[in-house]
């Protein structure tokens, strides 16, 4: 789906035209893949919109640029009243919210030295990532995550999303709607663009973060919500053939949200139909951020823009 322009987008503190918001061909980021960003949700209330776990989105950004060792100018308080200001300014809500650092025009060598850092942050709207209601089917990718010591894999860095773009594009190649890569070692490490939890005999189990995966906000929500619902949680290396016989599966992402998984590599995850622990936590993440269950985990950052209508894929 193409991006839906909205009027403005934040750069280093200012408010400036959708269309001004651009970059020389020569920046660092272009050739070099030096950037650092996020992808938040504001979702819609009954009495207005709230940013799902804004803080914790941007303090990520800050932690992927300090282990870049990229300096940004603007604190955490300040990325936040960023991100609210703009979507006041646009008035669009539910919608998506892309932060963005990057290394800019300067130089042309490998070093960043002297390329600027710009910070930019844009709201648009953006329905579901994973389409289709009775699960997904997906497939384990030809393609590894990241090797340890190679691209950081707790950085939500640009460059990343080159190993990501692999594995979705074979995915989609191969008609399936999204690919599951493995660390290094051949055990399981998340979507291309979400982490990966199972369920095994009422138990959960999701991959900790030193198999390659990126620390995901969902995923943390996700393992407050089940141990909140009294659920065991249990952070441990799976090996892929755990997926095959696994009684539920889902994913977990900003962009998928809590998204079931139907079929892996053609093999029926459970009944084919999205489990009762998966439908469970669903409710909770979405009843919290659409306003309709209490915010008992102070997750929402409040907006004053009325919503609109979800967008659909
Ligand atoms: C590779 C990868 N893993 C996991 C996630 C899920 O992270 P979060 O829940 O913070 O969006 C994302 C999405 O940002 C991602 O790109």
């Amino acid at each position: 789906m193409p991006i839906q322009t909205t009027s403005k987008i934040w750069h280093n503190g200012n408010l400036i035209p959708w269309e001004q918001a651009t970059i020389h061909v020569m920046s660092h980021v272009i050739h070099y893949g030096s950037s650092v960003f996020e992808g938040i949700r504001c979702y819609g209330q009954p009495h207005g919109s709230a940013v799902f776990r804004l803080p914790e989105h941007m303090q990520r950004l800050l932690d992927s640029a300090k282990i870049y060792r990229m300096e940004l100018p603007f604190t955490l308080e300040e990325l936040c009243a960023g991100a609210v200001d703009l979507i006041e300014s646009n008035g669009v809500t539910p919608c998506y919210i892309r932060p963005i650092a990057l290394r800019g025009y300067g130089e042309i060598g490998v070093s960043p030295k002297g390329s600027p850092i710009e910070v930019y942050i844009a709201n648009f709207p953006w329905g579901k990532y994973i389409a289709g209601h009775g699960g997904a089917d997906v497939c384990i990718s030809s393609w590894n995550r990241l090797a340890p010591n190679t691209m950081p894999a707790l950085a939500k860095a640009g460059a990343n999303y080159m190993n990501s773009q692999l594995i979705h594009m074979e995915a989609e190649i191969n008609g399936y709607q999204e690919g599951i890569g493995l660390d290094v070692n051949g055990l399981v490490s998340e979507g291309s663009g979400e982490n990966i939890f199972i369920v095994r005999n009422g138990v959960l189990y999701t991959p900790p973060l030193s198999n390659s995966a990126l620390s995901g906000i969902t995923r943390d929500s996700v393992l407050t919500i089940a141990r909140h619902l009294g659920f065991t949680v249990i952070e441990q290396a799976l090996p892929r053939e755990l997926l095959y016989i696994a009684d539920e599966v889902f994913f977990t992402g900003t962009a998928a949200e809590v998204s079931p998984i139907r079929s892996i590599d053609r093999i029926v995850v459970g009944d084919g139909k999205p489990g009762e622990i998966t439908k469970k936590i669903g409710d909770e993440f979405f009843g919290i951020a659409n306003g309709l269950k209490p915010d008992r985990f102070g997750w929402l950052t409040p907006v004053k823009v009325n919503a609109g209508e979800p967008v659909t894929a």
